[in-house]
């Protein structure tokens, strides 16, 4: 008995120590950024929410480096039309999180074209998060969509920041 409750103690300290290492180093790459992203207001309430969602990823999600589907003109136009229909709503037509119905959310709707905020995620762990929902987030579970439709719209989404940094330079 004993030894079982030391054993969740220690796992759950592990999870905890985790936890706060990569809520420094997401706080000092937030803090090392150009800073005009964030009013004051990207709270750190936001930051730990969108932090405890990487606890619940499977690993192989939170390691993937690129969507194992190219990001082809097919590809990136079925996302398009998905996100049109399904996430356009909060995340906003041109990906900057203004949706109609943003306002309503207790945290809002990520905003895709702000890469810093947005690379704290993924491509796995994106596609992880459209398929399974986050309770800590409040971002809704689309698990009717087949993972290449989820792939699909992660590709369209890493097309949205790579067309705004363009416009950026
Ligand atoms: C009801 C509003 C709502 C809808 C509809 C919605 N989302 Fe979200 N989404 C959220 C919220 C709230 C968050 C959490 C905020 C954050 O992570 O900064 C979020 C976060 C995310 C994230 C993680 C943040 C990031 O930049 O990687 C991804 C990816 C995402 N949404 C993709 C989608 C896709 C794709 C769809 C459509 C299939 C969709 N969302 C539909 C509200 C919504």
């Amino acid at each position: 008995m004993k030894q079982a409750s030391i054993a969740v103690t220690l796992k759950v300290t592990t999870r905890l120590i985790l936890l706060g290492i990569l809520l420094a180093s997401a706080t000092s790459v937030l803090a090392s950024g150009s800073g005009h992203h964030h009013h004051d207001g990207e709270t750190s309430a936001h930051m730990q929410s969108m932090l405890a969602v990487k606890n619940d990823i499977p690993d192989e999600y939170r390691i993937m480096e690129r969507t194992p589907l190219y990001p082809s003109e097919t590809s990136l136009q079925q996302g398009r039309e998905l996100y049109m229909q399904n996430c356009s709503g909060c995340h906003g037509d041109e990906g900057n999180g203004k949706g109609p119905s943003a306002s309503s959310l207790k945290i809002p709707p990520a905003n895709f074209l702000d890469k810093k905020h947005s690379a704290i995620y993924g491509p796995g762990e994106k596609f992880w998060i459209i398929g399974n929902g986050t309770d800590e987030t409040g971002m809704p579970a689309f698990s009717h969509l087949t993972p290449s439709e989820r792939w699909h719209l992660v590709n369209f989404i890493l097309h949205f920041q790579e067309e705004a940094e363009m416009a950026e330079k």
